[in-house]
């Protein structure tokens, strides 16, 4: 990056910064969500509504940001959610997200849509990543890429429940959104499964998920998915305390409060507000992450407050990724860690178990 131009300061600002870097059609694949996009909005807006109660008079001298997911110690409560095509933002794409990711201890979770092979991102990162399942109806393929995500180190399978179609994002549909020359799905093993066909008036992933994703999952799929690895399996995409206990009985070891960045049914709920109630019927007996509009460190407070383990982090990424490649996507991490300490500190609290909903109003 040019040294005069002072670095963005805030998640936003990387957003702002990297329109003047990506094509349009490739920020508007990013940036957009289904239909009106009323829900990015909206898990936004259900963030900046929640207002704080401080502690203060607490000792915060000395302050702890680590918690466990599925098991194992994670240095601070962040991780990579799945994002397709990241080769969009920048040449190094999926490999400057391993790097700047795993530099801080955070895991990346990498799309089953991803424009770099699973095995070189996994060679890339120095902490073990998550590997984001799309099932498709050729469920030889679907197991494939999983012994492959299995074989190359990958510590746990996201499998994402809210995308049986695509949402509708008008904006790719205006665009006939496709992958331009060069970047292709570098996960499947063909030609015609590592190529979009955008036409006029449709997005070219529109029409990829509805002639090849299977959308007759149900949750008998996850005992399967359970049959054929021995990893655990996160499920992605849940807004409901029915389904997630649905979901825990299914054998999930982890469930992703999520509406896919308000890309899949739009006017759905905002994740912050799903959150209590899954935390409830989940009972501790799988951890809960939540994904949706993390911008602040404020954020990531209230939704450990709520009960999460951990938040997915999602577009704010890319942004990083487009303006700066990896120290850009290392940028946006550290920035908001740095948010969330201060927010911890102002809260009274030195670690993240100080955190409860009484936080909140
Ligand atoms: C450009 C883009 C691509 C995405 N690709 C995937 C994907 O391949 N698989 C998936 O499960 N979720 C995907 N998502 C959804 C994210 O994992 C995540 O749920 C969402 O972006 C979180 O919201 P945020 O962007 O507001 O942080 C994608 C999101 C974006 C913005």
């Amino acid at each position: 990056m040019n040294e005069a131009v002072a670095r963005p300061l805030n998640l936003f600002e990387y957003e702002q910064r990297a329109t003047d870097q990506l094509a349009a059609f490739a920020y508007d694949y990013y940036a957009s969500g289904a239909h009106d996009e009323i829900t990015v909005a909206e898990n936004r807006q259900a963030f900046e509504r929640i207002r704080l109660r401080p502690h203060v008079m607490r000792d915060v001298s000395a302050r702890d940001l680590s918690t466990r997911v599925l098991g194992r110690a994670h240095a601070l409560p962040i991780v990579a959610a799945p994002m397709a095509f990241q080769r969009l933002a920048h040449p190094q794409g999926e490999l400057a997200l391993a790097r700047a990711t795993s530099g801080l201890g955070v895991t990346m979770t990498l799309s089953t849509l991803a424009t770099t092979a699973l095995e070189e991102v996994a060679a890339a990162a120095e902490v073990p990543g998550w590997f984001q399942l799309y099932v498709y109806r050729d469920r030889a393929l679907t197991r494939d890429l999983v012994a492959r995500a299995e074989a190359s180190g990958f510590e746990a399978l996201v499998l994402t429940v809210d995308a049986p179609l695509l949402g509708r994002r008008e904006r790719d549909a205006r665009n006939a959104f496709a992958l331009p020359p060069g970047l292709v799905a570098a996960n499947l093993p063909s030609e015609g499964l590592r190529h979009l066909e955008g036409a006029p008036g449709e997005s070219g992933l529109f029409r990829y998920f509805a002639s090849l994703m299977d959308a007759g999952l149900t949750w008998d799929d996850v005992a399967w998915l359970r049959s054929i690895t021995t990893l655990p399996v996160v499920v992605k995409g849940v807004l409901r305390g029915d389904d997630a206990a649905l979901a825990v009985e299914a054998g999930a070891a982890g469930i992703v409060v999520s509406n896919h960045g308000g890309r899949q049914l739009d006017t759905a709920v905002a994740t912050i507000d799903a959150l209590a109630e899954v935390v409830e019927a989940v009972d501790g007996r799988a951890d809960v992450l939540l994904d949706g509009g993390v911008r602040r460190g404020t954020d990531v407070v209230k939704a450990v407050a709520l009960g999460a383990r951990a938040v997915m982090l999602g577009r704010p990424l890319l942004w990083g990724l487009a303006v700066d490649g990896e120290a850009g996507a290392r940028h946006v991490l550290e920035l908001l860690v740095a948010e969330l300490d201060l927010a911890l500190a102002l809260c009274g609290a030195r670690r993240l178990e100080d955190l409860s909903a009484d936080l909140l109003r």
